[in-house]
């Protein structure tokens, strides 16, 4: 399995709430459908929440869970955000000719005190082998201590990424950046803690922007790549074994 994550800070205007970037959600719909149809058929596509998920969470105050009627209705309003944005990219990546079938992760999965504790993954695999191309997402999903919570894409990618041959995080910038702004070409367990200064928790994603995602990459041993979604041929060239601008996480060296 190959898993490619776009960042809800690609298809979405994080500064803003329910802000779509359409014409970044075509075009990265184009690339991905290309890649599925050159033959990438062990291809899973994962998307973050961007303003339809982190801004909901905030304004509806589910950053500690559901408990009362209004939280609930915060997480179902929060929910149906989350798939409206799903609908968008598989509606391109349908007209762009991948045949692609949303699977929200409210429904497959659920966590307890923030942490996946179920998943059905047989949804995922069975898709897959059937000819499909799964799209999963950042949602807000069941938590068994706090009643419901919001489950990063980058979670999920983690979770499913076990295992997998190759990871590639596509966001909005080209990598993991140094205080110089230049991109540190290899991450791992060793140079970790130095980097991990540099690494800003961003006050519109709940789930812990850069820094969440390198904690939850650090912990695989599959080959995993940030880099930037707004350069297709980058995508494109990791996918075919070749070298691209990107930061690589790496549990081993
Ligand atoms: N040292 C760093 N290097 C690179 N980006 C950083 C660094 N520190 C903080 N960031 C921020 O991390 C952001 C990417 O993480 P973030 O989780 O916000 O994006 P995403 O994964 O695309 O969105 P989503 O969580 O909605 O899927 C970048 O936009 C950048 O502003
Ligand atoms: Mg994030």
């Amino acid at each position: 399995m190959k898993i490619l994550k776009i960042g809800g800070s690609v298809i979405t205007d994080k500064s803003g709430c329910r802000k779509a970037k359409s014409e970044n959600i075509g075009r990265i719909a184009k690339t991905v459908a290309g890649i599925w149809k050159k033959g990438a058929r062990d291809l899973v596509l994962v998307h973050g929440a961007g303003s339809f998920g982190h801004a909901l969470v905030i304004k509806h105050g589910l950053e500690n869970g559901v408990k009362n009627t209004a939280q609930k209705l915060g997480y179902a309003d929060t929910h149906a955000a989350c798939c409206e944005l799903s609908s968008m990219l598989v509606a391109a990546l349908i007209a762009n000719g991948a045949p692609a079938v949303s699977i929200p992760p409210a429904m497959v999965l659920s966590l307890k005190d923030k942490r996946i504790a179920r998943f059905d993954t047989k949804i995922v695999n069975d898709y897959l082998q059937s000819g499909y191309l799964p799209v999963l997402f950042g949602d807000m999903v069941p938590d068994s201590e706090l009643g419901g919570y919001p489950c990063s894409g980058d979670q999920i990618v983690a979770y499913l990424g076990k295992g997998a041959d190759m990871l590639v995080l596509a966001t909005d910038v080209d990598g993991v950046l140094d205080d110089k702004g230049n991109v540190i070409p290899l991450i791992t367990k060793l140079n970790y803690p130095e980097i991990s200064k540099h690494l800003k928790r961003t006050e519109n994603d709940v789930t812990g922007g850069m820094k969440g995602k390198i904690d939850e990459l650090l912990a695989l041993d599959s080959p995993a790549y940030v880099m930037n979604a707004s350069h297709p041929e980058r995508i494109v060239a990791l996918f075919s074994g070749k070298a691209a601008l990107c930061t690589q996480i790496s549990e081993k060296k």
